[in-house]
């Protein structure tokens, strides 16, 4: 390195470390709320914030989980536990939530397929143990040129049609639930095809995150409950609402 660029080197260097110290470090005490009024229509709460991460010893990331480094300006949790993930929050939610966080709900998408028809039609004993006879299928051909994405009561959509025929042998890969996915689809984490949760998450009646009451009531009471300490039984709800 010529010698007239070291200071400028070394400035630079001690700029990024400063950097990444300023980012790592948590937020000073006193840029921290003491207290919080939290308007719902339980009852207000007053929620004593200060002594939770001081005198309760709660670490910050336990509460504001949406990253594992402390940050000075959480991200308030209604941004992505709603009243409900309606319509509303469907389509706005994409410009009210940083893009660093896409990924915490929508973290998978089928991938390729790892099943191999060629070489699958040497273990079976016929066409016909997936294909239907010729009263449907004149000759074997792609089950999507009868069966599509969406299916009725006369015909399966396709997921369901080729899911129960690979089923009729591999019981024991759709008994795993959404473990057993992978036995033939790469689940690729992430991704930008953000397909529906139910997708995968088929076999729940609802979307396998939290609404913003069960959000605060499960983050609140859980860890009441396992401390035995803090308000949770069904009698304390106006131990934390009052009118
Ligand atoms: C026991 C849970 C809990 C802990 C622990 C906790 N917070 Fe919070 N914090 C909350 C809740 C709930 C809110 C309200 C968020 C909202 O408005 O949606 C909040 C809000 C905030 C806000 C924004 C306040 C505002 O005006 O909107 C800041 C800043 C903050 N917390 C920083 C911290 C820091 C720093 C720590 C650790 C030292 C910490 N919090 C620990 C639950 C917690
Ligand atoms: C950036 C988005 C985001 C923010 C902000 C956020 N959450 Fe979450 N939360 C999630 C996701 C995604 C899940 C689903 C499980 C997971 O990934 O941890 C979740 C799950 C939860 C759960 C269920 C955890 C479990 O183990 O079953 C609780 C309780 C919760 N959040 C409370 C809160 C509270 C309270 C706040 C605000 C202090 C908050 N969240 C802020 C995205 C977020
Ligand atoms: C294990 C189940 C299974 C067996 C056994 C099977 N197929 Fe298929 N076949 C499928 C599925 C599923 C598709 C839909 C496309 C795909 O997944 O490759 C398909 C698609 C096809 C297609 C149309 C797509 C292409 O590859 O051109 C033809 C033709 C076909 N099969 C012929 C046959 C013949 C002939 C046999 C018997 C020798 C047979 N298949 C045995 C499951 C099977
Ligand atoms: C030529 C059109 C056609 C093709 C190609 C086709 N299907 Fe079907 N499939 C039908 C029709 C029509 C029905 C509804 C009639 C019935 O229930 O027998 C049906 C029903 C089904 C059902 C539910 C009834 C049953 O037989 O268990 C399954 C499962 C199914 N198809 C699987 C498949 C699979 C797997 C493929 C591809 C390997 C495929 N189908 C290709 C027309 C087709
Ligand atoms: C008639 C029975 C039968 C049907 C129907 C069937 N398979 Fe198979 N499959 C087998 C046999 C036998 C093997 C080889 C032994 C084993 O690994 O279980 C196998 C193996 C596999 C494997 C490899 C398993 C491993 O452990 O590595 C995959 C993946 C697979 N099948 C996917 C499918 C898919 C996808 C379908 C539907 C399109 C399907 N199978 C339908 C009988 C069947
Ligand atoms: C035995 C192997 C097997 C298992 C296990 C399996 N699938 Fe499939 N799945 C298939 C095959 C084969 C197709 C047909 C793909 C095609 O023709 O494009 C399919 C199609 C689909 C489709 C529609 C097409 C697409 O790519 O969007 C969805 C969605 C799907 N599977 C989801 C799942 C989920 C979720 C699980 C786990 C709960 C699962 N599958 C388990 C073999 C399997
Ligand atoms: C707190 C969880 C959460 C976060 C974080 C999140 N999403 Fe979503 N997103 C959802 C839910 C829930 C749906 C509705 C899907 C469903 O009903 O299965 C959805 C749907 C979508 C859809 C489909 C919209 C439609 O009209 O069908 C797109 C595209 C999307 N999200 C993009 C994004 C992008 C881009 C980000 C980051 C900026 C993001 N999402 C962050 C939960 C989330
Ligand atoms: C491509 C398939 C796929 C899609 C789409 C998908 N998930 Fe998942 N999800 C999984 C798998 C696989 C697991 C891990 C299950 C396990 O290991 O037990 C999982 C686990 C989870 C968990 C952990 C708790 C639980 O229920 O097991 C949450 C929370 C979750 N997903 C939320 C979502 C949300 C919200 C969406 C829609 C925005 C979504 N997922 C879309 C496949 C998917
Ligand atoms: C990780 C653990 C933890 C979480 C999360 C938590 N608390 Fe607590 N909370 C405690 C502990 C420990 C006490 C102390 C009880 C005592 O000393 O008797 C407490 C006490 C309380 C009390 C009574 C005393 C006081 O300081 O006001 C209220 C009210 C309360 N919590 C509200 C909440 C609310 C609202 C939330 C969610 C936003 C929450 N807590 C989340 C651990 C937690
Ligand atoms: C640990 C404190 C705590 C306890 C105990 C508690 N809640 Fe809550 N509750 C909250 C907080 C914080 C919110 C705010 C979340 C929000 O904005 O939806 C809330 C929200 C609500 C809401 C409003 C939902 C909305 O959409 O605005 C209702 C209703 C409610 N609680 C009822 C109850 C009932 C009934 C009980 C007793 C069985 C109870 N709560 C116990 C803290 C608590």
């Amino acid at each position: 390195m010529q010698t007239r660029y070291k200071p400028i080197t070394i400035v630079a260097v001690l700029l990024g470390v400063l950097g990444v110290v300023g980012y790592l470090s948590p937020a000073s005490p006193e840029e921290m709320p003491t207290r919080l009024l939290i308007e719902n229509a339980g009852g207000k709460v007053i929620f004593t914030h200060k002594t939770h991460a001081e005198a309760y010893k709660v670490p910050c990331q336990q509460c504001h989980h949406e990253s594992e480094q402390v940050s000075k300006n959480p991200v308030p949790c209604a941004t992505c536990h709603p009243a409900s993930y309606e319509e509303g929050f469907v389509a706005e939610h994409q410009k009210t939530i940083g893009k660093e966080y896409c990924n915490r709900c929508h973290h998978a998408e089928l991938g390729e397929l790892k099943y191999d028809h060629e070489t699958h039609k040497d273990l079976v004993s016929g066409c016909t143990d997936c294909h239907h006879d010729p009263s449907i299928e004149s000759e074997p051909s792609d089950c999507a040129d009868c069966h599509a994405e969406q299916g009725d009561e006369a015909m399966p959509a396709l997921q369901d049609a080729v899911h129960v025929r690979c089923g009729s042998c591999h019981e024991d890969m759709f008994e795993q639930k959404l473990k057993g996915c992978e036995n033939c689809h790469v689940m690729t984490k992430g991704g930008t095809k953000n397909p529906p949760c139910m997708t995968c998450h088929y076999d729940s009646k609802k979307l396998p995150i939290p609404a913003k009451m069960e959000a605060y009531h499960a983050g609140c009471m859980t860890c009441h409950k396992a401390k035995g300490a803090g308000p949770y039984t069904p009698q304390d709800c106006n131990k934390c609402h009052f009118r």
